[in-house]
Order: C-alpha cells, then sequence, then structure tokens
C-alpha cells in the first residue's frame, strides 16, 4: 500500500481564504480589524523566522500584526508589564509569546497572565482547564491544525483507536484532550511507555509528536491507519553536499507511507496549519469580545 498525502499547505490555503473572506466582512458590517500580537523576547534563529511568518500571513488575511521584540536580558517585570498594556489595548484581540523563553522567565507565570479570552495558543491554564472539561475554549494551533486534517482524511473520528506519542503541554496533552471530545479511544504514549511499537500497531489514528528525527518507522504502523506527524528536526544531509542539512519529522516518511493508508509530509503539513489555525483563533477572539 501507498499511503495518500495529506496537503497540509493547501489545506492551510483554504483555511486562511476562509479566514480573510471573514475578516472582510468583518471589517465591512462592523468596522473591525481583528489584532495579533506576537512577543518575541531574544533572538534564537527558530523563533525569528516563526515569528516573521506569522506576522506576514497576519497582515495577507486582512489582519493587523503587532510585533514586540524583545532583548535577551528582558526583566520578568518588563515582560509582563507588556502583556498587561497589550492586554488593555482594544485592538489587540489575540496575544502570543513565542516560546521558549530565556532561562530566567518562568513560562507558566507569563502565559498565565495573558487575559485568557485573547490567548490565542490555548495555553492560559483557564484555556486548558476548559478544553478538558469539554467547555468552549481558545484551542492550541498545532492540535487544532491536525485535527482538522484528521476530519478531513476520516469523516467522522468516534470509535476510533488513536496513540498520540508525546506528552508536551503544546500538542500532545490537548492533541488527546481534543481527539477524546471526538470520541476516540486514546492512548497517550510517550519515553516510558513500554513495547511503543505494539501499542502503536494498534492505533488507526497515530500521531507523533516527540521532537526525534524518524523515530516512527513503518514497522509500528498499523496498515491503513492515518499518520499526523508534528515533528520538525533539522538532520545533516551529507547527500546534498557538505554542511547541508534536510527537514525531517518524527516519522520515517519512506517506509510509513508504504504502511499508511493517509499520512502527512515534513515539510508541508502539520506546519502550515499552525499558522492558519492561529489566524482562524485571532479571528474568533475578536468576534467573541464584539459579541
Ligand atoms: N513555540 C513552538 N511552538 C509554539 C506555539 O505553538 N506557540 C508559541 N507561543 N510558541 C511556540
Amino acid at each position: 500500500m501507498t499511503a495518500r498525502i495529506i496537503d497540509g499547505k493547501a489545506f492551510a490555503a483554504k483555511v486562511r481564504g476562509q479566514v480573510a473572506g471573514q475578516v472582510t466582512r468583518l471589517s465591512e458590517d462592523h468596522g473591525l480589524t481583528p489584532g495579533l500580537a506576537v512577543v518575541l523576547v531574544g533572538e534564537d534563529p527558530a523563533s525569528e523566522v516563526y515569528v516573521r511568518n506569522k506576522g506576514k500571513q497576519t497582515v495577507e488575511c486582512g489582519m493587523a500584526s503587532f510585533e514586540h521584540k524583545l532583548d535577551a536580558r528582558t526583566s520578568e517585570a518588563e515582560l509582563l508589564a507588556l502583556i498587561a498594556q497589550l492586554n488593555a489595548d482594544p485592538a489587540v484581540h489575540g496575544i502570543l509569546v513565542q516560546l521558549p523563553l530565556p532561562d530566567h522567565l518562568n513560562e507558566d507565570l507569563v502565559i498565565n497572565a495573558i487575559a485568557p479570552e485573547k490567548d490565542v495558543d490555548g495555553f492560559h491554564i483557564s484555556n486548558v482547564g476548559l478544553l478538558a472539561t469539554g467547555q468552549k475554549a481558545m484551542v492550541p494551533c498545532t492540535p487544532l491544525g491536525c485535527l482538522m486534517m484528521l476530519r478531513e482524511a476520516h469523516g467522522n473520528l468516534s470509535g476510533l483507536n488513536a496513540v498520540v506519542v508525546g506528552r508536551s503541554n503544546i500538542v500532545g496533552k490537548p492533541m488527546a484532550q481534543l481527539l477524546l471530545r471526538d470520541s476516540c479511544t486514546v492512548t497517550l504514549a510517550h519515553s516510558r511507555t513500554r513495547d511503543i511499537e505494539a501499542l502503536c500497531r494498534q492505533a488507526d489514528i497515530l500521531v507523533a509528536a516527540v521532537g526525534r528525527p524518524q523515530m516512527v518507522t513503518g514497522d509500528w504502523v498499523k496498515p491503513g491507519a492515518t499518520v499526523i506527524d508534528v515533528g520538525i528536526n533539522r538532520i545533516d544531509a551529507p547527500e546534498k553536499g557538505e554542511g547541508k542539512t534536510r527537514l525531517v519529522g518524527d516519522v520515517d516518511f519512506a517506509s510509513a507511507a508504504a504502511v499508511a493508508g493517509a499520512i502527512t509530509p515534513v515539510p508541508g503539513g502539520v506546519g502550515p496549519m499552525t499558522i492558519a489555525c492561529l489566524l482562524a483563533n485571532t479571528l474568533t477572539a475578536c468576534c467573541r469580545s464584539h459579541g
């Protein structure tokens, strides 16, 4: 079997088009422009690329983008003061603080200082609790993008066996909550899970979010399963020339695609959906803020 490739790039373009259409209507009917503030502390090169892409796509969708780049030595008090200012700013509907933060800043404290209704990442403790109890929450963008692709691949997910590999707060745990909400039977596997290969082989839906390049190989995959690869890892690629690198996921694409029914590629799978969902969350936050 050769798996169907789930084209996250095309799907994300469709979602962005829908968001842009609604942004135009919001502007015409209500004179409102959704605004997203992104805060970056320090100079992590990967984070700088993400932040630039977020800003560009926000503007392309017709929304306002506010970028705040702070020095790596910014104090916690200074960062909290900026968040308080953004919380109070009526032009800002969504606030995202790019993670990871430098070591001297307490991530939990900073994230929980964001007004929950502006927390477009869905990381605030209130949104985590709302999601876990099945209430209306801001949902983290990466797992939300994965869920949208799974719904498109499968239609109804009810009763399917889902295994999520990786227990991070950003992806693994909220992914498990979302799959549970769609009535999957969910197992959250991690580095201490025993016989993880056999467990994964029982999954109709397999989500890999561990940050370990090509860890999930074809012999972990149930024939016909849908495989969602959240990993973005840069590895050496001597075949491309000396010092060259390439991006790979947490799944060994070639061997998994030979067994799976459908699979997301890296790049061009989950990645583009994450930003599309961030834009959708910002639109949602704007609409909710005006009743
Ligand atoms: N760093 C890596 N992924 C994310 C994300 O989804 N949101 C934020 N704020 N930081 C990240």
